[in-house]
């Protein structure tokens, strides 16, 4: 039995390609510009992704804030849905430092916003009133389970925004796992986003970093907003190393995790106790629910974790699980062994 950790698919260590390219990685400060490795990865990523340009940064929160900040001004609003990891958990950093003020719309099942909704949220033109100035999509979505926004879906929120002029940022920490289960490239899901952020440091196993991409002026104000923050890169070309080999090697396997996801969702909706539908999984992600009489949360995780499996509770009765690279077919029939021994 294999040690493995399901907490989340942040915790990947780099691969031997990674540490390779770490170690000869060629580096300058990035302050002034100058380090290669990191405008490599830069260039990469906007190429990748369609857009201009695009900016490394150390996390997808310091993504996200860079972005908020660089569109919004103080006491001008966002929309935002109410399990968005913008307005969840990111210690309030659009407001705490931004003094940008958030309005939540509630997030349907499906992760979607309903367009009815945001548009009943956007401000008129009132002096007491905050203005509108962007709306915040996630995709894929972690709290929704992982759940895809679909092209379609992103237009008609383009749609709206144009109507009322307003911008749009996605938050695509997991952004091509989502183009991955949708089949569709990348470029497709990010055309009618003004701004978005993805992670290197999730599915894509780099160990830290992620990138802000947009239009190249857009990305020279992100700069800035980057430098406030304290952000500024030196040599972080012994990161961005990492994150060429993620963007160059690690997107395609991504359909491997959402296999195992499949997987482990069909083998924990079997197990009695457990409350979950394996058809509503379609990336990485895992949510399930303990019925009553079952361990709690808290219970339930410390019981497999003794046996060397390790799963986040996410509330009382609920726990998430995320598949990733190390974690191949053979753990997941382990680690539903272990979930069957702790449910009996
Ligand atoms: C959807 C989403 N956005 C942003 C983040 C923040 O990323 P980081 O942990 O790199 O700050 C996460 C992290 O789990 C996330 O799931």
């Amino acid at each position: 039995m294999q040690f493995m950790d399901l907490r989340s698919d942040t915790v990947t260590l780099p691969t031997p390609a990674m540490r390779e390219a770490i170690a000869n990685a060629e580096l300058g400060d990035d302050v002034y510009g100058e380090d290669p490795t990191i405008n490599r990865l830069e260039a990469m990523a906007a190429e990748r992704v369609g857009k201009e340009s695009a900016l490394f940064v150390a996390s997808g929160t310091m993504g996200n804030l860079v972005s908020v900040l660089t569109h919004c001004g103080r006491g001008e609003e966002i929309i935002v849905g109410g399990h968005a990891h913008i307005f969840l958990y990111e210690a309030g950093s659009v407001s705490a430092v931004g003094g940008i003020h958030s309005r939540q719309v509630p997030n349907q099942p499906d992760a979607t916003l309903d367009l009815a909704q945001i548009e009943a949220a956007i401000r008129p033109e009132n002096d007491h009133f905050p203005r509108t100035k962007l709306i915040c999509l996630e995709n894929t979505h972690n709290r929704c389970g992982g759940a895809c926004l679909t092209l379609d879906y992103v237009r008609q929120v383009r749609a709206l925004a144009d109507k009322y002029n307003l911008k749009i940022h996605l938050d695509g920490a997991r952004v091509f796992n989502a183009a991955v289960a949708l089949g569709v490239d990348v470029r497709q899901l990010t055309h009618d986003v003004d701004s978005l952020s993805f992670c290197l440091s999730k599915g894509l196993s780099a160990p830290v970093g992620s990138l802000v991409c947009g239009p190249a002026d857009f990305i020279r104000e992100a700069r800035r907003a980057r430098k406030l923050l304290g952000g500024g890169m030196r040599e972080g070309g012994v990161i961005a190393a990492a994150g060429v080999v993620a963007l160059e090697h690690m997107v395609d396997r991504l359909a491997e995790d959402h296999v195992n996801a499949r997987r482990l969702a069909e083998g924990l909706a079997d197990t009695p106790g457990i409350t979950l539908d394996p058809s509503q999984v379609q990336t990485n992600i895992v949510y399930f629910d303990l019925e009553d009489g079952a361990p709690d949360a808290a219970e339930f995780c410390g019981r497999i974790d003794e046996r060397g499996v390790k799963m986040g509770p996410t509330g009382t009765h609920r726990i998430r699980a995320v598949t990733h690279y190390g974690i191949e077919a053979d753990h997941i029939e382990q680690a539903l062994a272990v979930v069957a021994q702790v449910m009996v």
